[in-house]
């Protein structure tokens, strides 16, 4: 669903909010052409104890840190920017939504140095359900390995969320929707796991957990964070910092993407070769209830992780 057929109508930008056409920027945007921004996915869920924000503040850590490799000056405080976003989805009656939060060297020269290009600071909402299909929540998806491989951290900073870098996601994941499958996996430079286009991935053997780290490339997930914390409070061992062949993927016992957007998606095929039963395994479903208790506030876990509106 576009942005025209939701009712959304307000974005707000370097602290004014503005209509929703309003909210442009110039065509010699540093960031359009250099791929200079930093951002968030973040989810506000309609929980029992009304709308919350889910771990606003790591994603605040995030995107701060993110800036800070780009040297970028973000000249709005961390309270600034909670209350704008508390206000954006009050204004628009937002419950269950989907938070994007960007920050991008602006308009000015076009060098590739951004050093006189301001720094701008937009802050978006818009309701977005399951980012894989609501059907795959439960069912689970059909991945293939891509054939691109994920920047190695050495290359570029894979650790912060940086615009330009999504390009590689977007190659992987429409080659894996060309080839009909829902979304792909991606290898990093030696050719072991890394993740996801825009997740995280986690991997059951023999009852224990393992899950990529940094070192293999990868965004460290405040999801992935979330379900190691949820795992391991039910006694699972978690093995955070795995190196993950791509044999290995086909004869695991459960495999399932974690991310913002994605939340817990079980993987029921790759490559064509089911995983497991070919259906969700019981470690992920588990998992996956656990995080859909706490997300949507049905335990008291972990209150000090929302920010309630
Ligand atoms: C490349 C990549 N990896 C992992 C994730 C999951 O991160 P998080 O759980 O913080 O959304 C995302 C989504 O933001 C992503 O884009």
């Amino acid at each position: 669903m576009g942005f025209d057929e939701m009712d959304v109508d307000t974005i707000w930008k370097n602290g004014e909010f503005l209509d929703w056409e309003d909210a442009t920027t110039h065509v010699l945007t540093h960031a359009l052409h250099y791929g200079s921004g930093v951002f968030e996915g973040v989810r506000c869920y309609d929980t029992e104890r009304g709308p919350a924000v889910f771990r606003w503040d790591e994603h605040l850590d995030r995107l701060f840190d993110s800036a800070k490799m780009y040297d970028m000056d973000i000249e709005h405080s961390r309270e600034e920017i909670t209350e704008a976003t508390l206000e954006l989805l009050d204004r628009q009656d937002l419950e269950s939504c989907y938070i994007r939060p960007i920050a991008y060297y602006g308009y000015d020269t076009l060098g590739v140095s951004p050093k006189d290009c301001p720094t701008d600071l937009v802050l978006a909402a818009w309701p977005w359900g399951a980012y894989l299909g609501e059907e795959a929540l439960e069912e689970g998806v059909d991945v293939m390995v891509s054939s691109w491989r994920k920047h190695a951290s050495s290359q570029v900073p894979t650790n912060v969320k940086t615009t330009g870098l999504y390009v590689n996601s977007m190659l992987a994941g429409e080659e894996a929707r060309r080839n009909g499958y829902v979304e792909a996996i991606v290898l990093n430079k030696e050719g072991n796991v890394a993740e996801g286009p825009g997740e995280n991935i986690f991997m059951v053997n023999d009852g224990e957990i393992y899950t990529t780290g940094p070192a293999q490339s990868i965004l460290e997930g405040i999801t992935r964070d979330t379900v190691i914390t949820l795992a391991e409070e039910r006694g699972y061992e978690v093995h955070d910092e795995a190196v993950i062949s791509r044999g290995q993927l086909y004869t695991a016992d459960e495999l399932f993407f974690t991310g913002s957007a994605a939340e817990v998606t079980p993987i029921r095929s790759v490559d064509d070769t089911e995983i497991g039963a070919g259906t969700r395994g019981p470690v992920t479903e588990e998992l996956q209830q656990a995080f859909f208790d706490l997300v949507e506030r049905r335990t008291d876990d972990h209150d000090e992780w929302f920010t309630y509106l």
